[in-house]
């Protein structure tokens, strides 16, 4: 009798000590998780509206991501640890910013080997930075894909929106080089899944042997500041149920949530119109 692990995917829950505009969506997200039985679950970034500029909202994350019915594990997102300087971020990521992550929240890549799998989390908001713990991840990721055990992946930018080799997506998906680079690494191991957030999109993509899936945001959809991705703009969460056999991953849809858009509230949130196009 092989041995199963329910893992539930949270995202993007942008929580804030200062708005409230999304906390029914991120309220009942929690109430449903409250009763549920995992063994895992795993946020796939952007936990914190601002964590990246605002202490109070990494403080009100942590109070949100409290009494969780299982281990909680997170990755940044660029809300929580800042984006790349040369995609023009106002907040580059800095050694201030993964610092606050760490203490606040926790690590930012780790691994957990569980019921005959290796789920690897990963910072991908160090990709392309330059910044030394870049080097220091993928040197990691060399070990930990240095094994027999079939590997799920979690980061918080999709490596890629239509295929692994296309061009730079600007803001929504890890830049070409990185990806190159992680994709050549994940080619000597037995990975099945890679799952994503920031695009605040639910969409799940066989690409080779592996499944490519976008986990739903726990907040907000992004109306027309995002250009046509595919996939659906719909709240909830997904459930990978991790066996001998493979990963089964599903959408789920707890009670209560609403689909709002961010676009309403956006020149609230982002006073700055620097910031208009930086929203997920
Ligand atoms: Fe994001
Ligand atoms: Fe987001």
């Amino acid at each position: 009798m092989g041995s199963v692990m329910r893992v539930i995917q949270i995202s993007d829950t942008h929580i804030s000590a200062e708005h409230a505009f999304f906390d029914r969506n991120t309220r009942a997200i929690k109430a449903w998780l409250l009763g549920q039985t995992c063994d895992l679950v795993i946020h796939t970034g952007d936990v914190s509206m601002d964590g990246a500029g605002a202490a109070a909202d990494f403080e009100a994350s942590g109070r949100w991501l409290a009494d969780m019915p299982c281990e909680t594990l997170c990755v940044p997102g660029n809300h929580d640890v800042g984006d790349l300087a040369s995609i023009k971020a106002a907040q580059p990521v800095d050694d201030q910013r993964i610092a606050a992550w760490r203490s606040a929240i926790g690590p930012d890549y780790w691994v957990r080997d569980r019921a005959g799998w290796r789920l690897i989390g990963l910072d991908a908001m160090l990709l392309a930075t330059g910044h030394p713990d870049e080097e220091r991840q993928f040197d990691w990721l060399e070990q930990q894909l240095r094994t027999s055990l079939p590997v799920a992946i979690f980061l918080h930018k999709p490596l890629f929106v239509d295929h692994p080799d296309e061009g730079p997506r600007g803001y929504w998906t890890v830049l070409p080089e990185p990806r190159r680079r992680i994709l050549d690494l994940m080619g000597r191991a037995d990975v099945k899944l890679v799952a994503s957030g920031h695009l605040h999109i639910h969409r799940q993509l066989r690409h080779g042997a592996i499944d490519y899936v976008w986990g739903p945001a726990a907040s907000f959809v992004v109306g027309d500041s995002q250009e046509p991705l595919g996939g659906e703009r719909k709240l909830g969460v997904v459930e990978h149920v991790f066996s001998v056999d493979g990963v089964t991953s599903r959408f789920i849809r707890p009670d209560g949530l609403e689909d709002l858009t961010i676009d309403p509230v956006l020149h609230i949130l982002y006073p700055s119109p620097a910031r208009d196009e930086q929203v997920a």
